[in-house]
């Protein structure tokens, strides 16, 4: 095989065999097909796609480039779950205790990564002690014990994928829907997960803007799912504006464990629900979506899901004092309120805009070297469709430092103001399984 004859074939539109598939990444891998080759290969792909099948050989390729995680010694279906990014997005941190009490295994494998505020990982550091630093025994030994663990990503799962990831980052090729499904897909799988629920988000924060782009996402990968052996279900939610009302690391430990008990935002609350009960369903604890729902609705008001958390929190040498007391946590120096300058109802959030506020605050990183501030962060205080008045705070900005000129204007900024009535945004636009 050449590749110059497979560049050729996917620019005229036609469908590679998984050899020719397994060719192509087993070549970048080990270097024998050089990047330029691979970039024009990329192009090609954007323009000409994949279809259902390729997609998957794709996956498989690069799951296989790597090392994968055995899973096996715990108990039970291993359902993952996945988020194709937002803003403030704490579902994670509710989810795991939330699931992990009415008996879903949670062996979660998170990063730290770069954005608006850190990974998952990064925000569970914000309880003091609380370390991701474990053998591969250890976390299976916890997750059998107690349900739940979070372990750092220490192994080398799908480096071709992270080396294809790089060179569509420099050559204009990272908006293609077969190349983004298969990415996802792979990671998900190489970590181990026998089934996996994604949460695709659509709106200004999220990777796809428009709802007929994400719906197209949600579908390439539940079928790369599916044909890989692992049942897949999607959600569509709304990520027109940030989830839930704080964005930051300790920010939102403190907004999960308010949800947790019951006291959480509406919209945080809901997804969790939602995509809560799709993992339980995927586990076989329960047959229907209601039945799961009824379970983690159960869970949260009888406080297991809150006493899962603790447990969850001590096993990994958390402070779990923090849950009850959350004033423990880190707290920035400032805290400093943005007012309404308009009267009228709030339209609009620039979700993705909120987010670079936070990062000017320090609450994620902008590169992989910039150290994270886990007690900034911002709070929204008004969401779409809130009425505001003149002088009325609209967010709070969690500050270190005392120049904030340039966060505090990206989320005036963000705010449009209406004189008429709005409407909220819908929060799941569809479910694909
Ligand atoms: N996230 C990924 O992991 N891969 C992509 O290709 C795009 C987003
Ligand atoms: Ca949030």
């Amino acid at each position: 095989m050449r590749m110059v004859d497979l560049i050729e074939k996917k620019r005229n539109g036609l469908v590679h065999s998984k050899e020719e598939i397994d060719f192509i990444i087993n070549g970048y891998s080990n270097d024998s097909i050089p990047d330029y080759q691979i970039s024009a290969w990329a192009m090609a792909v954007f323009f000409k796609d994949m279809t259902q099948e390729e997609s998957a050989y794709l996956t498989d390729a690069m799951v296989q480039s790597g090392d994968t995680i055995d899973l096996s010694a715990i108990e039970g279906i291993k359902v993952d779950k996945h988020s194709t990014g937002g803003v403030g997005d704490t579902t994670t941190l509710v989810l795991a205790p939330l699931v992990a009490s009415v008996g879903v295994p949670v062996a979660k494998m998170s990063g730290r990564g770069l954005g608006h505020t850190g990974g998952t990982i990064d925000k569970l550091e914000a309880i003091p002690g609380f370390s991701v630093e474990i053998t591969n025994e250890k976390f299976i030994e916890l997750v059998n014990k107690n349900k739940a663990a979070v372990i750092g990503q220490t192994q080398n799962l799908t480096p071709a994928d992270k080396k294809l990831y790089g060179l569509r980052d420099v050559t204009a090729t990272v908006n293609s829907i077969p190349l983004i499904a298969s990415s996802i897909m792979s990671k998900k799988i190489a970590s181990g997960a026998d089934a996996i629920v994604l949460d695709v988000k659509t709106g200004s924060g999220a990777f796809m803007k428009e709802l007929s782009e994400s719906k197209v996402l949600a579908e390439a990968m539940v079928k790369i799912g599916n044909n890989l052996g692992r049942q897949t279900s999607a959600v569509i939610s709304d990520m027109s504006q940030p989830l839930g009302y704080m964005i930051g690391n300790a920010l939102e430990v403190k907004e999960a464990v308010d949800t947790l008990k019951g006291k959480g935002p509406k919209d945080l609350t809901d997804l969790c629900l939602t995509l809560g009960s799709h993992m339980v369903v995927l586990a076989k604890k329960a047959k229907t979506l209601t039945e799961a729902k009824k379970l983690l609705q159960e869970a949260i008001s009888s406080g297991k899901a809150l006493q899962q958390f603790k447990l969850f929190v001590e096993s990994q040498n958390g402070d779990s004092s923090v849950i009850d007391n959350p004033e423990k946590l880190t707290a920035a120096k400032y805290k400093v309120d943005i007012l309404a300058e308009k009267n009228g109802y709030v339209a609009e959030i620039v979700a993705d805009q909120i987010g670079v506020a936070a990062m000017l605050l320090g609450a994620g990183r902008a590169t992989k070297t910039s150290e994270i501030d886990l007690s900034v962060g911002i709070e929204l205080r008004k969401k779409i469709a809130d009425q505001v008045n003149v002088g009325e705070p609209i967010a709070t900005i969690y500050a270190n430092q005392e120049d904030i000129e340039a966060s505090k204007q990206k989320i005036i900024s963000s705010y449009k103001i209406s004189t008429t009535k709005v409407d909220a945004p819908k929060l799941i636009y569809d479910v694909i399984s």
